[in-house]
């Protein structure tokens, strides 16, 4: 039984056959709409989501199986006090798989420990986010064609934004990857992830300015400021607009860069850029539908040819 905790879980050729069947998933979404027909998945979402609790419950109702679950602890009996522990205990007797976001770095980790299902990290407090890195990297080598030899810019909130971390570790694996880290100071990389680049060798720069650093991006990664993990309302208020791409700024970008952003928005992308073709954060949320299918089917060991459907 295999649990998804980290992007570095999988190793890199697992990664490559995981978003091939993405791809082939996006393409012949009926191959594949019955292979989880009688299967379960537990949605246990401690933490307020759309995208990621929604896809995933899209993505196994499009493979033919049900859902069940809870979208905040008010309505389970984490409200009463349970354990991690024992909610996964009895979600195993109820589910498949499970899917399980958390405001604490390391929960979904101790829920595996006692499952008897996979478990899937689905955002854990500031720490990982790899499901939206799977995303990340479906809409990246779709639009791309690649995943190596790229130049990423991650603007906004790095302290906090664990889909940056995430994203850094899958992608420091691939040739010629460099980063451009973007933040105010308060909200800089945290060392930890600082220490993880530098013993790769990987080649980063930091910088406060978005505008001069779009020049040469083959990305940009937007991310909001992570209102929930901020110890003050003050300091809040006093970096979330800190970065607003706009239709202005983003005429310095490359003609080809895309812009990219797990979401939801706040303030840090004008509405005006929407409708830019650079623009593919929506798209990427229609990506993150068919990694989900393909990470449910990888974790429940089916296999869909093109004249089974159905798993056994
Ligand atoms: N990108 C992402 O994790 O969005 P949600 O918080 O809405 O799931």
């Amino acid at each position: 039984m295999r649990h998804l905790m980290s992007p570095m879980d999988l190793s890199v050729e697992e990664l490559y056959d995981l978003l091939d069947l993405a791809s082939d998933i996006e393409k012949n979404p009926d191959k594949y709409s019955t292979a989880c027909k009688g299967k379960k998945l537990a949605s246990a979402f401690y933490e307020p989501s759309t995208r990621t609790r929604l896809s995933f419950e899209a993505a196994m109702l499009n493979l033919g199986g049900s859902v069940i679950g809870f979208p905040s602890q008010d309505v389970s009996s984490v409200s009463k006090g349970e354990s991690v522990a024992d909610t996964i205990r009895i979600l195993s007797c109820y589910a498949d798989i499970c899917a399980m976001r958390h405001p604490k770095e390391g929960a979904p980790m101790v829920a595996a420990q006692y499952s008897g299902i996979p478990v899937i990290n689905a955002g854990d407090g500031g720490h990982q986010h790899p499901t939206q890195t799977l995303t990340d990297l479906l809409t990246i080598r779709s639009l791309k064609g690649r995943l190596d030899n790229l130049t990423i810019g991650l603007c906004g909130d790095l302290k906090f934004g664990r889909t940056v971390h995430s994203l850094i570790n899958a992608l420091i694996r691939y040739p010629n990857v460099s980063f451009v880290m973007i933040s105010p100071p308060e909200l800089k990389l945290p060392g930890y992830m600082i220490e993880i680049l530098e013993k790769t060798g990987v080649k980063y720069t930091q910088t406060v300015k978005l505008d001069d650093a779009m020049d040469g991006l083959d990305i940009l990664y937007m991310t909001r400021v992570q209102r929930e993990r901020f110890f003050n309302e003050e300091d809040y208020v006093r970096m979330k607009d800190f970065y607003i791409l706009n239709k202005e700024k983003l005429s310095l970008a490359p003609e080809d860069m895309l812009v990219m952003h797990p979401l939801p928005r706040v303030n840090e992308i004008a509405v005006d850029v929407d409708d830019d073709p650079r623009a593919v954060y929506f798209k990427q949320a229609q990506y993150g539908v068919y990694v989900r299918m393909a990470l449910i089917l990888t974790l429940l060991g089916i296999e869909v040819t093109s004249e089974v459907k159905e798993n056994a």
